[in-house]
């Protein structure tokens, strides 16, 4: 085993005095600039960041440890599940189930919310997609966790529930832990938005990309092409628009995990599209837990998240695993996607 490195001498984004920038500092600095900050959202960030590792370090193992395929089930959605999305639903229940830092937990993964603590100090409710990118995760491929922190207005002295969150403007904290050649962990409490890479070696996320911002637009697009002729006109328009002239600049990028998608338009600019379509009337993607969360780091970053007539983040809330469709990336690309939208409707 390798001898511990000193943190001091990792590359990546340093503090004021000097020091390595890991997420714990970076979280606790944040709060600082919070007068009124309990901390409770910071440990709730760093248990996240906590199930992440945990999370991590079984997909590097996961075929090693027979943890790949189905399980034979379906989730609530119809959809089958794998064994690592169970283990991933699992991993984040045990890391808030007696914590009594949020007072329910929504899933993909769970039919119904599962409250958790009560009181009026249970200000929280936490919605995650454990596993995004299911269809990659037997193959090697590029998975994710989407999270997003709500602190809905609600009676004092009651718990928080998930009825009481509006839209995913409710929400406080939200971002991504992206497991790929490494894991990464994006977040925003609305100061910007902060990339930080897990360094294995010291088991700690380091602060790599700093206040990230979503280029304006940029030439990258992503969209399962293979539903396009059930899509509304509107959307088809956009596509063959992106697709026309000989001197395009534009290129498809389409990685079966929305995560990774917008991960990369957030650093090099462009869209990711899941519109309506025939299977999907009202969109694929879940609101509450995939879209409203992405949407706030986008935004955050100077970018959009729209679904085709409304942003994402004025979407109101009707139930816990709505969907919408759902556009989303680099601000000038998709304004164009609406106004495309806009003219054919
Ligand atoms: P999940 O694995 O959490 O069900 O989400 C999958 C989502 C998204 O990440 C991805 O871009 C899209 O669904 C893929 O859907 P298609 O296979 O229909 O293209
Ligand atoms: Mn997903
Ligand atoms: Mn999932």
């Amino acid at each position: 085993m390798a001898a511990p490195r000193d943190v001091t001498t990792t590359e990546g984004a340093r503090g004021t005095d000097g020091g390595a920038m890991t997420l714990s500092r970076h979280i606790l600095e944040s709060q600082r600039q919070q007068p009124r900050a309990r901390g409770e959202l910071s440990v709730l960030l760093l248990q996240l960041a906590f199930a992440g590792k945990i999370f991590s370090h079984a997909l590097r193992r996961s075929a090693l440890d027979r943890r790949l395929g189905p399980t034979g089930d379906r989730n609530v959605q119809g959809e089958a599940t794998k064994k690592l999305d169970v283990f991933g639903n699992d991993t984040i229940v045990e890391a808030f189930a007696r914590s009594e830092l949020v007072a329910a937990l929504v899933s993909e993964e769970m039919d119904e919310p599962r409250q958790i603590a009560c009181g009026k100090r249970a200000s929280y409710v936490l919605c995650v997609d454990p596993l995004d990118g299911s269809s990659n995760s037997d193959v090697n491929g590029v998975v994710a966790t989407i999270f997003g922190v709500y602190r809905p207005a609600r009676d004092v002295g009651a718990a928080a529930t998930v009825a009481h969150v509006r839209s995913g403007r409710d929400q406080v904290a939200a971002g991504y832990i992206m497991y790929g050649p490494s894991t990464s962990f994006v977040y925003t409490t609305g100061g910007g938005v902060h990339g930080f890479t897990l360094d294995h070696d010291i088991g700690e996320f380091l602060l790599t990309h700093p206040s990230m911002q979503c280029p304006p637009h940029g030439p990258y697009y992503g969209a399962n092409l293979a539903n396009v002729q059930d899509w509304d006109e509107g959307a088809q328009e956009y596509i063959r628009h992106l697709t026309a002239g000989r001197d395009r600049a534009n290129s498809l990028r389409y990685s079966g995990a929305l995560v990774a998608d917008i991960h990369r338009s957030l650093l090099e600019g462009g869209i990711y599209l899941y519109p309506a379509d025939r299977r999907h009337p009202g969109g694929k993607l879940r609101l509450a837990y995939e879209c409203a969360p992405l949407a706030f780091v986008l935004e955050q970053a100077g970018g959009a998240a729209s679904t085709g007539t409304a942003a994402v983040l004025d979407t109101p809330f009707e139930s816990i695993h709505q969907r919408v469709p759902f556009a989303a990336g680099s601000r000038d690309e998709v304004a164009i996607f609406e106004r495309f939208i806009r003219e054919r409707r």
